[in-house]
C-alpha cells in the first residue's frame, strides 16, 4: 500500500488572536503545521501541505527540516477546497489518504495507525471522542436536548481509500456540498465510514486557551 496525506494547514487562525497564520505558530519552538507534518511523514510516503497563497514560503520554511517528501501547495477559501488542492497534488501512485488539520498538531501517530488498519473494513475512517458535555440542539431560541450516548467528537486524521475520497470531493464541488470533515463527504455519497478511538491530545488548537494548555504541557516536560 502507498498512503499519502494532506495537512489542512490554509486557515487564517483569527480566533487564536495572534498576528500570523495559526499553523506557524510555535510550540516548544516549531511551528504547529511542522509538528503536524512529522507526525503524518513517519506512516506516509507523501505528505502535502495546504498553506494560504500569501504565506507558502514561510511554510515552506517551517517544514523544511521535516522530510524531502513534505511539499507545500496553495490551499482554499474553505477547509474542503484546501484539501480539494492538496489531493490534487497528491501522487495518483497512493491507494490510501490520511486527511489531518494542522490546528491537531499534537495528535499521537498511534491514531494515524488505527485509522489506516480500520480502512481494510471501509472505505472511510474517522477518530472519533466520547461526549463529555450534555449536548443541546438549538433554533430559534428553543432547545431539545440530545442523547449523547449516541454522539461522538470526530477528530482528524481521518483515513480513506484514494479513490473514494478522491470520487467523494469531486461530487461535493460539482453539487455544492460543503462538509466541515472529509468523512461527511464520503457519508453523503454512500461510502461506508467507520470509527476508530480518537485522543484528547488531538484536542484541536482554536483559541488562546488551547494554545496556552499545549504551552504549559511542554513547559512541564
Ligand atoms: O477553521 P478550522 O479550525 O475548522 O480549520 C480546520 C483546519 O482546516 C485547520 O488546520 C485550518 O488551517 C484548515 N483550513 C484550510 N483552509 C481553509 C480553512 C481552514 O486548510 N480555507
Amino acid at each position: 500500500m502507498t498512503v499519502a496525506a494532506v495537512v489542512t494547514a490554509a486557515g487564517s487562525g483569527t480566533r487564536l488572536g495572534r498576528d500570523l497564520p495559526k499553523a506557524l505558530v510555535t510550540i516548544a519552538g516549531t511551528p504547529l503545521v511542522a509538528w503536524a507534518a512529522s507526525s503524518l511523514a513517519a506512516v506516509c510516503e507523501q505528505v502535502v501541505v495546504t498553506a494560504p497563497a500569501e504565506h507558502l514560503e514561510e511554510f515552506r520554511r517551517a517544514v523544511s527540516h521535516v522530510a524531502a517528501r513534505v511539499t507545500v501547495v496553495a490551499g482554499g477559501a474553505t477547509r474542503q477546497q484546501s484539501v480539494a488542492l492538496g489531493l490534487a497534488a497528491v501522487s495518483p501512485e497512493a491507494d490510501e489518504i490520511l486527511v489531518h488539520d494542522a490546528a491537531r498538531a499534537f495528535m499521537p501517530v498511534a491514531v494515524s495507525g488505527r485509522a489506516l488498519a480500520a480502512l481494510d473494513a471501509a472505505d472511510g475512517v474517522i477518530p472519533v471522542l466520547p461526549v463529555v458535555d450534555t449536548i443541546v440542539a438549538t433554533s430559534g431560541g428553543e432547545v431539545r436536548y440530545l442523547d449523547r450516548s449516541s454522539l461522538g467528537g470526530v477528530q482528524t486524521p481521518q483515513a480513506f481509500r484514494a479513490s473514494a475520497l478522491r470520487d467523494a470531493h469531486a461530487r461535493a464541488a460539482a453539487g455544492g456540498f460543503e462538509g466541515t470533515d472529509d468523512g461527511s463527504l464520503l457519508a453523503a455519497y454512500g461510502y461506508r465510514v467507520v470509527t476508530c478511538e480518537g485522543d484528547p491530545e488531538g484536542r484541536k488548537i482554536t483559541y488562546a486557551e488551547d494554545l496556552d494548555h499545549f504551552e504549559r504541557r511542554w513547559a512541564r516536560a
